[in-house]
């Protein structure tokens, strides 16, 4: 694991964007694999800026993000099928067919699994960007999943709930279920970008750095992929 310490947000974001940028001038038809969250809203804002300057096109990229809350419409403004959107593809030239994100939509949820699985074993992701639940879940890969999980519906940790309910008006309108990537879905990816920024990632960051790998810390299973950087602020790096 290659851990790239910087000062603050700002830097991390700019950073980051600049492995996603080089990327997508390299291989235009690149598989890239999206996160939602507080995290990466620099790194988006950065892709943006690269793509009014013309330096890159989404025209040919196809993105696959993590994960989706169940019991969310797609238009509901929390969904990540919006966040996505408001955030990154309104403003750039990816084609909604290279879009895929979970759909909670539908009436099988197990089927959708199913379906979303198949598409990530298809199509291999060049690049997956991730953020740190402050429990150490990766996707919504909470505490005490297996390492060899795929694509599955799983009940969010009552912590991860009350972390995301700044989004919502209480925590009664945090979605109880999500779909997510399972952690070998994750691991399958030719390189892996880990962001976190902030005081309140600062003891999962240690934990990853100098825990041990353990299913009790998902993101612990990134010790054994061979290609990942871990790029953290400050703040995020004060406990290490
Ligand atoms: C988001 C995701 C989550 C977040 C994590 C950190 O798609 O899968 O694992 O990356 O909860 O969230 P933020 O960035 O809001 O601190």
């Amino acid at each position: 694991m290659k851990v790239i310490k910087v000062k603050d947000y700002q830097e991390l974001s700019e950073v980051a964007s600049k492995i996603f940028i080089d990327l997508i001038k390299e291989k235009p038809d690149c598989n890239l694999g999206l996160a939602t969250g507080s995290s990466p809203l620099g790194l988006y804002e950065k892709l943006i800026e690269s793509y009014k300057k013309g330096e890159i096109s989404f025209k040919n990229v196809k993105t696959y993000n993590l994960d989706e809350y169940c019991e969310l419409p797609r238009n509901h403004e929390q969904s990540y099928f919006s966040f996505m959107h408001r955030n990154l593809f309104d403003h750039v030239d990816v084609s909604p067919e290279n879009i895929n994100i979970p759909n909670s939509e539908v009436e099988d949820l197990e089927k959708e699994c199913e379906r979303y699985n198949n598409v990530l074993n298809a199509n291999k992701i060049d690049l997956q960007l991730l953020g740190i639940g402050a429990n150490g879940h990766i996707g919504f890969n909470e505490p005490g999943t297996s390492f060899t999980s795929q694509t599955s519906i799983i009940e969010l940790a009552e912590k991860t709930r009350e972390d995301n309910k700044r989004f919502f008006n209480s925590i009664d309108e945090v979605p109880k279920y999500a779909i997510t990537m399972g952690i070998k879905n994750i691991l399958d990816a030719k390189a892996i970008v880990l962001i976190a920024n902030g005081k309140n990632k600062a003891d999962a960051i240690n934990k990853l750095i100098n825990g041990e790998v353990t299913e009790d810390f998902p993101a612990s299973a990134l010790k054994n992929h061979p290609n990942v950087t871990v790029i953290i602020d400050e703040e995020a790096a004060s406990l290490l």
